[in-house]
């Protein structure tokens, strides 16, 4: 509650309101964790739906994770779903959380620049688009960081702060500060193909694949990785990271990092199975997201 507050604060002391745009896996997951942790938060979607799950699924969060029901109310306060994008002109931070593209990313930081203060900091959440791209669309690059977070977010510490070429230290310090006062651990990397984590993350998921396209069952590869310790296994991290996401980032990757795009993981995706948000990848899933055996 309070004394987290004023500890967020006094380490970000400039940003108190963070702006949160895509509500998909990441986006709701952050601001969860934001507003949760004291900053307050506005989230925008265009689908009414997806902002009214992210609503749900706070008061979910906060519940289980906040003392009492004043803290929870609190929260829930400082969670605000934002259809219009309104949040954005009181904004000391947004962060960028929608699809895996260059394209929409691009256009989306074009129309951003245009409405939000000039002190705002600008984040994207992307795993493999270099920086240097998404900011190409504006006009100030050198307020642009990456803000690489992993998902589950309440359960990953690390964060990634990435560093394009016409990042400003002024605008990384701000990033660190921020991760810091939501208690996450920033890493430092340069804006380089799959940053540190996903360039040795994406090859380790794509062969999980080949093995699976060769015939190898599913749960024999995934329960190979976790006795040996890997707290999930690589097809069941695919099917939660979602298997669109994986596709975009491995397409993103396969010249620099010089990996192979499976087959499979395109035929999945063609065909909607998108992995635990959909109810169905590699596993299938209930509606809660659980997993179903095979
Ligand atoms: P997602 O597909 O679950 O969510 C994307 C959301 O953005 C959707 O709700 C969609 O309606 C919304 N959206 C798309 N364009 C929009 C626009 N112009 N304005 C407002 N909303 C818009 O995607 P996910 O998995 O959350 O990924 C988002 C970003 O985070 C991507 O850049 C991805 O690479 C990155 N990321 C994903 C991780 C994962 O495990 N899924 C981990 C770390 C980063």
């Amino acid at each position: 509650g309070e004394s987290l507050k004023r500890h967020g604060r006094a380490q970000a002391h400039d940003i108190e309101h963070v702006h949160i745009v895509g509500a998909g896996v990441m986006g709701a997951d952050i601001a969860i964790w934001a507003a949760s942790k004291g900053f307050r938060v506005s989230l925008q979607d265009r689908e009414p739906a997806i902002l009214a799950r992210a609503v749900k699924r706070a008061y979910g969060f906060f519940k289980s994770k906040l003392k009492d029901a004043r803290a929870v109310q609190e929260a829930m306060d400082r969670f605000m779903p934002d259809l219009e994008g309104h949040g954005l002109k009181r904004a000391d931070l947004v962060i960028e959380a929608i699809v895996e593209k260059v394209g929409p990313k691009q256009e989306l930081f074009r129309a951003l620049e245009q409405k939000v203060r000039p002190q705002a900091l600008l984040a994207s959440n992307t795993s493999s688009i270099p920086l240097e791209v998404i900011g190409e669309s504006l006009q100030d690059p050198s307020r642009l960081v990456g803000l690489h977070f992993f998902n589950p977010v309440a359960k990953m510490q690390l964060v990634e702060i990435v560093r394009g070429a016409r990042t400003s230290e002024a605008a990384l310090a701000r990033a660190r500060a921020f991760t810091g006062a939501i208690e996450r651990l920033p890493l430092d990397v340069k804006s380089s193909p799959g940053f540190l984590v996903n360039r040795i993350l994406m090859p380790y998921l794509l062969e999980a694949v080949k093995l699976v396209e060769e015939g190898v069952g599913v749960t024999t590869v995934d329960q190979a990785a976790t006795q040996f310790g890997m707290p999930m296994g690589p097809i069941e991290l695919a099917d939660t990271v979602g298997l669109d996401i994986c596709l975009s980032v491995a397409e993103e990757l396969s010249g620099p990092l010089q990996v192979e795009v499976p087959a499979r993981l395109r035929e999945l995706v063609a065909q909607g199975q998108l992995g635990r948000k959909s109810g169905r990848g590699f596993y299938a899933y209930d509606k809660h997201g659980r997993r179903l055996t095979p």
